[in-house]
């Protein structure tokens, strides 16, 4: 049988120490890790990481921060399951295991001088704030900036004192839309697709990036669709099942594809074809 040899940079596994945690919901927690020895994480907005909780398990987690970040990175974790739980047990100054970043993420070079119309639900706002932080620190290299924010209700939104800056900025389109208000939400109340048709953009030059529940993805696809956004331009990031997250365990696969190395951010003209990818 042919001997399979792993390279360091594949499985190798880097030690991380948590620098902060800040608790966002009841449920969600921003970890903000440092690597061993100082060393850069250089991933692309929209990769991931593997996460080792040593004693409880491996899990693929989105990267959160700016690659425009130095020195550490972010990565926003929902309590979950067995590994996520005991990732939030974890103190500041404990140490985890990080591999990679894996993945192809949202392509930056294609993106810049187009328009973005960003539309996260739920934790999907976890890989596009690194998205949206990127763009902010490069403003003059992207075209209009739209973000669509939707979630169940105010208390479960994220990067709630971000957000507040994100609406002030002059270029920017912000919106959000809570499923379930709460007596003080004076903003909208609905789902998030209802929000696409009222955005103003230029469909040729525009390149839309979807990150949520597999639920929202057909309607606003549809929406983007009648909007005339070509399908080459709607960016869609899938989740799936991980262990390995390099191509190797078959895991992650969607027909021909292994979302952990040709995802997990697709275009929809790519995948349109594939029934079990939504
Ligand atoms: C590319 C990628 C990026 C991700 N980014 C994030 C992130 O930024 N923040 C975050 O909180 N979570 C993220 N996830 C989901 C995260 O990996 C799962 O929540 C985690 O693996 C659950 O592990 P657990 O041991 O805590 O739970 P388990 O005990 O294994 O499972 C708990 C529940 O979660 C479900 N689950 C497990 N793995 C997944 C998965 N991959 N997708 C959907 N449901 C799953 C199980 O079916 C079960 O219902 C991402 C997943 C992928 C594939
Ligand atoms: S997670 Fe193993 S092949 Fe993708």
């Amino acid at each position: 049988m042919e001997k399979i040899i792993l390279k360091d940079s594949a499985y190798g596994i880097k030690k991380g120490t948590i620098l902060g945690i800040q608790e966002m919901t009841e449920n969600e927690k921003l970890f903000e890790i440092a690597l061993e020895g100082g060393q850069k994480l250089d991933h692309e907005p929209g990769q991931f990481v593997m996460v080792s909780v040593f004693g409880a398990g491996e899990i693929p987690i989105s990267v959160s921060s700016s690659p425009t970040n130095n020195g550490s990175f972010e990565i926003c974790v929902r309590a979950a399951g067995k590994v996520t739980n005991a990732l939030h047990k974890l103190e500041i100054g404990d140490m985890i295991g990080i591999r990679g970043p894996y993945g192809k993420g949202f392509p930056i070079r294609i993106l810049e001088r187009n328009d973005l119309l960003i539309i996260a639900c739920g934790l999907g706002i976890a890989p596009l704030r690194s998205l949206i932080r990127y763009v902010f620190d490069n403003r003059k290299d992207f075209g209009n900036v739209h973000i669509l924010y939707g979630c169940r209700s105010p208390d479960n939104m994220l990067f709630l004192d971000e957000i507040k800056e994100w609406k002030k900025q002059k270029d920017v389109y912000f919106e959000c839309i809570v499923d379930q208000a709460t007596p003080d939400w004076t903003g909208k109340v609905g789902i998030i697709t209802t929000l696409i048709p009222g955005v103003r953009i230029d469909p040729e030059r525009t390149f839309t990036a979807l990150v949520g529940p597999p639920a929202m993805y057909k309607p606003a696809i549809q929406e983007l669709l009648s909007m005339n956004v070509p399908e080459s331009q709607i960016l869609i990031s899938l989740e799936r099942h991980m262990k390995c997250g390099v191509g190797m365990c078959g895991h992650c696969q969607i027909q021909n594809l292994y979302c952990c190395q040709d995802g997990p951010v697709f275009n929809y003209e790519a995948i349109k074809h594939l029934k079990e990818a939504f």
